[in-house]
Parts: C-alpha cells; structure tokens; sequence
C-alpha cells in the first residue's frame, strides 16, 4: 500500500497548472459510446478513473489510444456485453455507461457503481429517468437488467439536481425517438461539457447549464474533437493551498468563473488573490478571518472543495461552521485533523472549527478522495512529518499531484 509523507511549512512559489478535469473526463470517455465513428478527446487527466474507463471500454472491444492526455477511442464496433463487477465497482462513474450503452443498444447489463463512500449515493434518479424513456428495469442483489424495444422522449422531473442522473438521462435520450426535457437538472460545467461533446457530434441538446435541459433524439452521431474543460476541484485544492502558504503561487489553466464561490470566500477570509483571464496568484495574508460555508450544487459552493476548505477554516481566528447538503458522510477528515491538533466537532450534517490550531504531524488515512486533499493540505501546514496512507483514493483524482507540490516548493514523497 503506497503513502505519502510531507514535511510540512514550506512556503510554495511558482507556478502549477491545472489538468483536465476528473468529473467531466469520466463522463465524456463513456459518452464516447454512443458515437457512431471515432473520437478524439484532449486534456484528459491521466489518473486511476481514467484508466479504470479505458478498462471497460476495453472489454466491450473499443478501441482506445491514450497518449500526452489525447485520448482517440473507436467506439463503432463495440459487443454490448455485461460489464464484470470487479471493474464497475472501480468508479461512481461507471454508471454513465449504462446509459451510453442503453441509448445505444436499447439494452446494458451492469452492476450498482462503485465510488467513495461518502454517503448512501443512491441511482433511483438515474432509473426513473430510464424508466420515462420507456425502459424495463430488472434488478436482481447489485445487478440491473436495462432493456427497451425502443427509447422515447418524456418529461423527467428530478427530485434534486443530481448531475449523475443529468448526465445519465442526457446520454439515454440522445439517440431517443422525440424530445426528452429535464427539470431541475443540474447545472454542473461537467453537464454542459458532455451537452457540447454530444452536440459536436450531431446530438441536439440545449439548455444545459440552466436547470431545464431539451434533448431531441437523433439517429446517428458523427466524429469528432473535443477538449475536457479545466478541473475545478483541482484548481480550487491548490488555491486553497495557496491561501495556506503562497507567496505568489500561480495557479494556471482555470477557468476563474467555475470556482468563483470559492474564490469569493477567500477574499473574505482574507486572502490576497490577484485573478488573471485564466489564472490566479494568491499570497497568504497575515491573520484569517472566519467564514460559514454550505455546500450546494453549482454555481453554489462545491461539496467537493468542503474537506480541502477545512483545513483553512483550522488558521482563521474564531469559530466557523461548514454545513455539509449533499452528503451525510463527508465529514471522515475531521477525526484525523483532530488526530493533528485541530479542534472540531460535528453534530448532524454541520462541522464547527475553532481556530486558529497549530497542526502537527502524525499518521493519517485519506478515507475518500476528497479527505485525502484536506489531509495533504493539513500535512503541508504542519509541524513535523505527516505519514498519509490510504492514498489510492487521493490518486484517483488528482493528476501528477506529487509533482506539482515538489515544483513549487513542498516536501512531499509517494513511497
Ligand atoms: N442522489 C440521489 N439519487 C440519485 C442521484 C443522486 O438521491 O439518483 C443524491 C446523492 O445521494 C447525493 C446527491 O443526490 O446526496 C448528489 O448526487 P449527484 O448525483 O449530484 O452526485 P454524483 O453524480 O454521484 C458527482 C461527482 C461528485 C460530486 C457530485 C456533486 C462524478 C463522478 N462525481 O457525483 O464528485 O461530489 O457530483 O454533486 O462526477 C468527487 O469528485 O470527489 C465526487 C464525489
């Protein structure tokens, strides 16, 4: 099992530059499915997920070439055969292929998808959504039998703006007979990605990026190039570290619009932020102010960037509360951030910091990807070794991320 050991309070300075983001790159590689002809995808993140999707793709016959982050995946003649467990159970977004190959093929045989368990991530959206479509849903213990004579267009309402069932009902009502609309859907950049990629390929989606989505079914979707927007959980890490100890930290390849919730609680807790067209420089200030955060879907505050924000919220002066909405298990970090000094507690689904604490180093676990970053950034403020172990979940997300860290200053090994 590898770790990562950091030795902590080095200034970082210089320059990093931001991947192609995780959550839409792990939506567009199964989207590709659906294409009648080749694809070409750029800036694809190099990272497990990725690969564990170029595995599937792989074992249905695909053709994929991936090299320098451009990703060439022939999807043409592909055998629509159930996806084994042990490979699904890999990713969360291994359930976008259920819906590429049900929109495709009119039938997928898959099991419940994996992912951090951060909560209980039910899919009942996803298959109501199947269902208005004119599917059959057989499920028997963790495994869905998805059949139909054939796919047409309906109205499917959500019951909250999941981008998993968005993109889900986005990619099975493609290739539909009629017009599908989404209300309440999400309004995710990941969303209007796919809607693009799909659109550059002959699909006629509008509305994604607003909570009502139209899609109106087309017979056959041509070839085509595309490019995965910036990550923005990514971006928003390394920002966040920046506030912790940037002396002029250059984050490059953003795109400032998608983390302005984040860049705005920065400003006051009062970090020095200079914003460029497609970077930020950011300095750490003198004193933190405190701030009360809620997560929520976008353009709200990311719930992904809650566990990486609580480590900041440990250096601001006074008590802070984070009300997590999205998921009632996200809070595992905190135990180990206590284990390094911190002082917080958590009743419900909101955690309440007192700061500011010095942090120390110790051994900690990344339970969840997300856990893992708020553990890095911890380890990177702290007195001391910090050991992380666990970090096959860090890895999942975060491209190259030992080398960026090193590059601009940190101590930071993976052994
Ligand atoms: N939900 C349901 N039923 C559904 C779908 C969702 O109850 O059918 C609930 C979930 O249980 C959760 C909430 O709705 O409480 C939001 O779930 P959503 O479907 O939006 O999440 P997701 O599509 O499973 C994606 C990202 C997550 C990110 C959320 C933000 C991918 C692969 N994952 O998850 O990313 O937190 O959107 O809403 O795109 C991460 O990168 O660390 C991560 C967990």
């Amino acid at each position: 099992m590898q770790k990562i050991t950091i030795h902590g309070k080095q200034k970082l300075s210089g320059t990093i530059t931001i991947s192609g983001a995780k959550n839409s790159a792990v939506a567009l590689i199964p989207a590709a499915v659906l294409c009648d002809e080749k694809t070409t995808i750029f800036n694809v993140p190099n990272i497990s997920d990725t690969n564990a999707l170029i595995e599937i793709l792989t074992f249905l016959g695909a053709k994929v070439n991936f090299e320098n982050e451009k990703m060439v995946i022939d999807s043409s003649n592909i055998e629509n055969k159930e996806i084994p467990e042990e490979i699904s159970n890999k990713l969360r977004a291994s359930y976008y292929f259920m819906a590429a190959l049900l929109g495709k093929y009119k039938k997928v045989e898959m099991h419940f998808p994996g992912g951090c368990s951060i909560g209980a991530r039910p899919i009942d959206q996803t298959l109501k959504a199947f269902k208005i479509l004119g599917a059959k849903i057989v499920e028997e213990k963790d495994k869905y039998t998805i059949t139909a004579d054939e796919l047409i267009g309906g109205n499917v309402y959500l019951d909250m703006p999941s981008v998993g069932a968005t993109i889900n009902t986005i990619l099975a009502a493609t290739k539909a007979k009629g017009t599908t609309v989404i209300e309440n859907a999400a309004k995710e950049p990941e969303v209007v990605n796919v809607a693009i990629f799909l659109n550059n390929m002959g699909a006629k989606i509008t509305g994604a990026g607003t909570s009502e989505i139209r899609i109106t079914g087309v017979n056959k979707l041509h070839s085509c190039i595309h490019e995965v927007i910036p990550d923005r959980i990514e971006a928003g890490t390394y920002m966040i570290a920046g506030a912790l100890l940037g002396d002029k930290l250059k984050i490059e390849n953003v795109i400032p619009e998608h983390v302005e919730a984040l860049t705005l609680k920065l400003k006051d807790i009062g970090v020095n932020i200079e914003e460029g067209t497609d970077y930020f420089i950011i300095s750490r200030p003198d004193k933190f102010k405190v701030v009360n955060i809620k997560t929520l879907g976008y353009p709200g505050f990311a719930t992904d960037l809650q566990q990486p924000i609580t480590t900041l919220l440990t250096q601001c002066e006074g008590v802070s509360n984070i009300e997590e909405t999205i998921y009632e298990n996200r809070f595992q970090n905190v135990a180990y951030l206590n284990k390094m000094g911190a002082d917080i507690s958590v009743y419900k689904d909101i955690a309440t910091i007192k700061g500011p604490t010095k942090l120390h180093g110790c051994e900690v676990a990344a339970t969840d990807l997300r856990a893992g970053a708020c553990l890095v950034l911890a380890g990177l403020i702290a007195d001391g070794t910090t050991t992380i172990t666990n970090v096959e979940h860090l890895l999942r997300g975060y491209e190259k991320i030992i080398q960026k860290l090193t590059n601009v200053g940190a101590k930071i090994e993976l052994n």
